[in-house]
Parts: structure tokens; sequence; C-alpha cells
């Protein structure tokens, strides 16, 4: 049994305030939901808890804001298992999600990102956790300055950095040189466009039709299993935990283990909550031997 790879998660935790509807409103109408539910989220939050849940040892480093909802985000991470020591607590409001999910199990979300945004600085802990760890594993829903900083001290250290560039936005020169490994949804690959290209190890995700590789020994296409959509929420973020936690095991085992988190994660309401464990994982792929090189 080898040592469970250490990841550290730079990003945001919010409150997704969910609402289901059987579709979304045209500019101008309401429409009745069919359902309402508060559930924790974020991206930053979502990977962390998909990579633990992956088996990976997890660090996350965040912020929530002094308000009603900062008690349950943490809480979340604890449950999980998630070590959430370096989570700071800042003025203000902690960020929260507005997300409509319609009975197609598509979703669009707002977030407003409250203390993901005043999360401007890295203090020396943080960087020790991120110096420590094999993986860090970042997205933008924080500044970037944040990202970048943490980014340079991987590299400095040795640490992988895998960067899912979301919410897309233009980024510098110098964290593009700074990143491993890139998970994009194809959205996202066409807005990067030229950027992308030398990122060693770039993922592109196809929702149902699974994820293409491009590494340095060339391409790969992986298809996701088929399941009964309910919401695709944090599917994306499930997938991306996953392949953090996997990722030791090279692409060619990494790639179908995500894909097969992302596919559960959006057989159930709520992003954190429809996260899959490792047995689940195991269980679709029919992956008998899971486990034997762990
Ligand atoms: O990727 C899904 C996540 O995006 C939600 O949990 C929401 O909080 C937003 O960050």
């Amino acid at each position: 049994m080898t040592q469970p790879p250490k990841v550290a998660v730079l990003g945001s935790i919010n409150m997704d305030l969910v609402c289901t509807t059987e579709r979304r409103p045209e500019p101008g109408e309401t429409v009745l939901g069919t359902g309402f539910a508060m559930v924790p989220g974020g991206k930053g939050a979502n990977q962390a808890i998909a990579a633990r849940r992956s088996d990976a040892e997890v660090e996350f480093l965040g912020a929530v804001g002094r308000d009603p909802f900062a008690a349950q985000l943490r809480q979340v991470l604890t449950d999980a298992g998630v070590g959430g020591a370096r989570l700071r607590s800042l003025p203000g409001s902690s960020g929260v999600a507005t997300i409509v999910v319609e009975r197609s199990g598509e979703n669009t979300i707002i977030v407003t990102p409250g203390a993901n945004a005043r999360f401007t600085e890295l203090d020396a802990d943080d960087l020790r956790v991120v110096a420590d760890a094999d993986i860090l594993l970042c997205q933008l829903e924080i500044p970037v300055e944040t990202v970048a900083a943490a980014a340079r001290r991987a590299r400095a250290h040795g640490t992988l950095v895998l960067l899912n560039p979301s919410p897309v936005r233009e980024l510098p020169a110098e964290l593009w040189r700074d990143i491993d490994v890139a998970v994009v949804n194809s959205g996202e690959a066409e807005r990067l466009g030229a950027a992308l290209a030398a990122v060693p190890h770039v993922i592109t995700t196809r929702g149902g039709a699974g994820a293409d590789y491009r590494g340095p020994d060339g391409v790969a296409q992986f298809p996701a299993p088929r399941v009964r959509v309910v919401d695709t929420t944090g599917a994306g973020d499930a997938f991306t935990g996953a392949l953090a936690a996997a990722w030791h095991r090279g692409p060619e085992r990494a790639l179908p283990w995500a894909c097969a988190a992302g596919a559960l994660a959006a057989t159930e309401l709520g992003a954190s909550a429809s996260i899959p464990d490792a047995a689940a994982i195991a269980r679709l792929l029919g992956d008998a031997a899971h486990g034997s090189d762990r």
C-alpha cells in the first residue's frame, strides 16, 4: 500500500442556494420552482471533497465570511475529512451561489464571491502547505494573484500544479508557465485557445461524452459511463478532484476514474452532496483492481 497523495486545494467555498424548476424563466418572466435546498459548494471546496473521497490527503486553503453560513461551510470540510486549518475568517459575507436546476439537469449559476474575493494573501503557513503537497489544485473563483503566488511556490518546491481555469478569464503569462495540468471544458478550451498550448497536460471535459487528454506522449479519448442525470452542478468539480487524487496512477487510469466520478456526481442534486467516494467509483468502473496499488 503506497502513501495517499497529498493535495493542497486553494480555492472558493460557497453556500449554494439551489432552486429546482421545470425550466428557467425567460428575461422578465416568473416561474414557480419545484424545490429548494441549501448545499455547501464552491469549486474549491467541491474539488477538495472530491479528492478526499478518492482517498487523497487534502488540505483546503480558502476563506469564509463572518455570517451564519460560515459555520456550515467549515463543518462540511470537517465532515469530509478535509484539513480546514488554513480556512480563514474574513469580515463580510461568505461566498454564495444562486443556482437554478432545470428538469433536464442543466443548471445556471450566479456566484457572489464574498470572502473568496477578499482572499488576497497567503501567509507562511499556507505556503508551507503548498510546498509540502504533491499536488496544488486551483480554480479561478478567488483572486488570480493568490493563485499565481501559490503556483510560484509550488513550482519552486516540485509540487505539481493542476489548474481548472474556471470561471474562465485571461491569466498572466507567468502563471501559465507554472501550470503542469489544465482541466477545461470545451467552452474554456475555445476561449483560452493558444495559451493552453504551453501546458504539458491538457484535459478537456465533454460532459456526458467523457474527456479528451493531450500530453507529452500523445492524445487519447476517454468515454464517460452512462448515468441518469439529475443535476450537473459540481460534476466537473467531482471530475477534477478525483483526477488530482488519481493523477499519480497515470492518465490511462486517472482519466477513467475522473470520468466515473463526474458521471456519478450528476446523478444526485447538490454539488458537495453528490460527490462519490472511491468505493462507488470503483464499483461503477468494475475496477476490481482498485486498491491494490494504493
Ligand atoms: O462548479 C459548481 C460550483 O460552482 C457550485 O458549487 C457553486 O458554488 C459555484 O462555485
